[in-house]
């Protein structure tokens, strides 16, 4: 791995450059076409210039350490997907406001407080092209790290009111519960297929939805819209984790020194491994072909091999399939919200979600 220099520079101010509403969504610009969705492109991303300012504002410690480490993640990189949800969803009431701006930033701080968490968890050794907080700082600073994070995060939203505050609470023992779960896996009297599905909505889908939620709370948005949004935010969370689970196995850019299959190589159960595994129970090439994912470091086991045949395999064709259902379920959830751009942004950031390859 090549070990790139820290990208936080303490004391100096970061500056970047303005962010357009289509590309943080991976969309194309053609998409914002008419005067309506240039005005709702142009308050977002007036919306993610403050949020990137109140970040870095939100991320200083007096302690010098913490101070570096905090924003190191931030810095790193990262769509603000949730923040832009937040902002976006505000659309269907009175617009970004500070009250979004200040729930957009703590939703991110919990996104990253939950991704220096789960580095350690995974003993990851790279996240948004650096090497991960642990690896720099090892464990012990990283989780409190997270801490730190996680506290800004709760302190921002005492201003918000009591019902996004609980809404944050339960949404963090979502994730929790999402990453405990799958931590120990299915119970005996589980089916390991949906115990998946729910570790993804809870880790993923939770934190999605509770950021869709909050824009309609804090807009002034009526009230109909709220579970339209939620029930968006987790299907689209699924659906993101899905497709994550067939990329894994796709051929890394070239240059990176990344393998196809990492997951798969490190026993992380992704859907087309449980699809592989209930078939093997009555398919004896699938049988061979699950022995030897399960086996990576057996020289039988041919593991490049066998993982280019899992590529295009019928369980990652159906995993694929699977990703595009929840999608579909996504956008069928928002029948409730008027025609417009919000909801023509969210069908093609849905779209967009399951069609990506990296
Ligand atoms: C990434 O999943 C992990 C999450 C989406 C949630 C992790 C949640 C916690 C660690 C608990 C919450 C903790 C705090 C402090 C809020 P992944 O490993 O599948 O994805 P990756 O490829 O991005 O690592
Ligand atoms: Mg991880």
């Amino acid at each position: 791995m090549t070990l790139k220099p820290a990208a936080a520079v303490p004391g100096e101010p970061q500056t970047s450059p303005r962010r357009s509403l289509s590309s943080s969504l991976n969309l194309t610009d053609k998409i914002f076409s008419t005067g309506r969705d240039r005005e709702v492109a142009r308050a977002i991303e007036d919306g993610i210039a403050a949020l990137e300012a109140r970040l870095l504002v939100e991320t200083e410690f007096n302690d010098g350490l913490a101070d570096v480490a905090a924003r190191y993640l931030l810095e790193a990189g990262g769509k603000r997907v949730r923040p832009i949800l937040v902002m976006l969803t505000a659309q269907l009431g009175d617009g970004v406001n500070d009250d979004v701006i200040t729930a957009s930033t703590s939703i991110e701080l919990i996104h990253l407080a939950s991704l220096y968490h789960d580095d350690v968890m995974d003993s990851a050794p790279e996240r948004r092209g650096v090497p991960t907080a642990q690896y720099v700082w090892g464990n012990s600073v990283a989780i409190l790290i997270g801490d730190l994070l996680f506290a800004r995060s709760s302190r921002l939203l005492t201003t918000l009111g009591e019902e996004v505050m609980r809404l944050q609470a339960d949404t963090f023992e979502r994730l929790c519960m999402g990453q405990l779960h799958e931590t120990i896996g299915p119970r005996d009297d589980e089916d390991p297929i949906e115990h998946y599905l729910q570790v993804l909505s809870d880790k993923t889908g939770s934190l999605i939805a509770a950021a869709a939620r909050m824009g309609v709370v804090l807009s002034n948005a009526p009230r109909i819209y709220e579970q339209a949004v939620v029930s968006f935010g987790e299907k689209v969370g699924i659906a993101f984790q899905l497709i994550d689970d067939v990329i894994d196995m796709s051929p890394p850019a070239e240059g990176t020194g990344k393998v196809a299959g990492t997951d798969v190589r490190a026993g992380v159960v992704t859907l087309p491994i449980l699809y592989l595994r209930k078939l093997a129970t009555t398919d004896a090439d699938a049988a061979l072909l699950l022995a030897r994912l399960e086996n990576p470091t057996d020289p039988a086991s041919n593991i490049d091999d066998a993982i280019a045949e899992l590529r295009v395999h019928p369980v990652t064709v159906a995993t694929t399939a699977e990703a595009h259902r929840w999608a579909r379920e996504a956008i069928d959830s928002l029948g409730a919200l008027p025609d417009g751009t919000v909801k023509k942004t969210l069908t093609r950031f849905a779209d967009s979600v399951v069609n990506r390859t990296k």
